[in-house]
């Protein structure tokens, strides 16, 4: 992975390394590394309206969206934030055009060749949420490799939530627990939160402590809906292929100024 100071080309074409480097001194200086949640959680949006303010086709600003998520996990990585999920395709992202649907399953194939060697050679490690059962043959496949691939030192997981909604997450969560207890693997008085919480795709994750959401929208649009309970909310304007290292570091340096209180005073 390059490091911090070398310039990277955005999805807009345009080298930024360079002149984000005053500030983004400044906010790493600024972030408190005994502070860092544990757990951050991207809601992606933005890569239509970003294409269509160029007068390109909606893919595009998919396609322009992969170097923003190379930035986020080496910034995650630069810092040492363990867990990082990104919202790549909800369960209503199926209503889109079939050609807008068709070109996000071949970016991913492609997105999965390129960058996964690098990342397992970086200590990330793949993890998948949502329902594989509807995702074409050959993106199931390759992600089922792609999870196994263990890096020598685990240094961060990289968490892609794919054809994943948080209501269909939890129902099947209640059906996963409906069978255990009709097959008697399990009594209804055993199910508690954490019980309801190995159920779910993100069994042995960290509840997400921070949420950016790009784009703007005040809405979590079916994500994570258990596990941001307690959850931080950074939105940004930023459509997510103009979104760089140092709107992240700003979401850091934001979310170590909140007093999260849990419920207490
Ligand atoms: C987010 O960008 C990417 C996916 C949902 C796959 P959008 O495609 O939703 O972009 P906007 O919100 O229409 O601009
Ligand atoms: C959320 O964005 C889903 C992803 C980023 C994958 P959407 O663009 O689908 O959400 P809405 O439609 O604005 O709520
Ligand atoms: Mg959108």
């Amino acid at each position: 992975m390059p490091n911090a100071s070398t310039p990277q080309v955005t999805g807009d074409g345009a080298l930024v390394g360079m002149a984000a480097e005053p500030g983004e001194a400044r906010l790493l200086a600024a972030i408190d590394r005994k502070r860092l949640p544990v757990h951050v959680a991207i809601i992606m949006d933005g890569n239509g309206r970003w294409a269509t303010r160029r007068s390109l086709p909606r893919v595009e600003g998919h396609r322009a969206g992969v170097s923003a998520l190379r930035a986020a996990v080496e910034a995650c990585g630069d810092l040492g934030i363990r867990y990082l999920t990104v919202y790549a395709f909800s369960t209503e992202n199926w209503e889109r055009p079939e050609e807008e649907v068709g070109f996000l399953m071949d970016l991913l194939l492609d997105v999965i060749d390129r960058e996964l060697p690098r990342l397992t050679e970086h200590g990330v490690r793949l993890r998948i949420i949502g329902d594989p059962d509807r995702l074409p043959a050959a993106v199931r496949r390759k992600l089922e490799d792609a999870v196994k691939l263990r890096p020598d030192e685990e240094r961060m997981t990289l968490c892609i939530a794919l054809n994943y909604g948080g209501r269909s997450e939890i129902a099947r969560a209640a059906r996963l627990l409906a069978r255990d207890v009709l097959q008697g693997r399990l009594r209804p008085e055993e199910i508690g939160e954490s019980t309801f919480a190995s159920y779910l795709y993100t069994a042995g994750l960290p509840d997400p402590d921070l949420i950016i959401r790009t784009g703007g929208e005040h809405r979590v649009s079916n994500f994570l809906l258990w596990q941001l309970a307690y959850a931080e909310l950074w939105i940004t304007p930023v459509y997510w292929p103009d979104f760089n290292r140092v709107h992240f570091f700003e979401a850091i340096v934001d979310y170590q100024r909140r007093q999260r209180r849990f419920g207490r005073v």
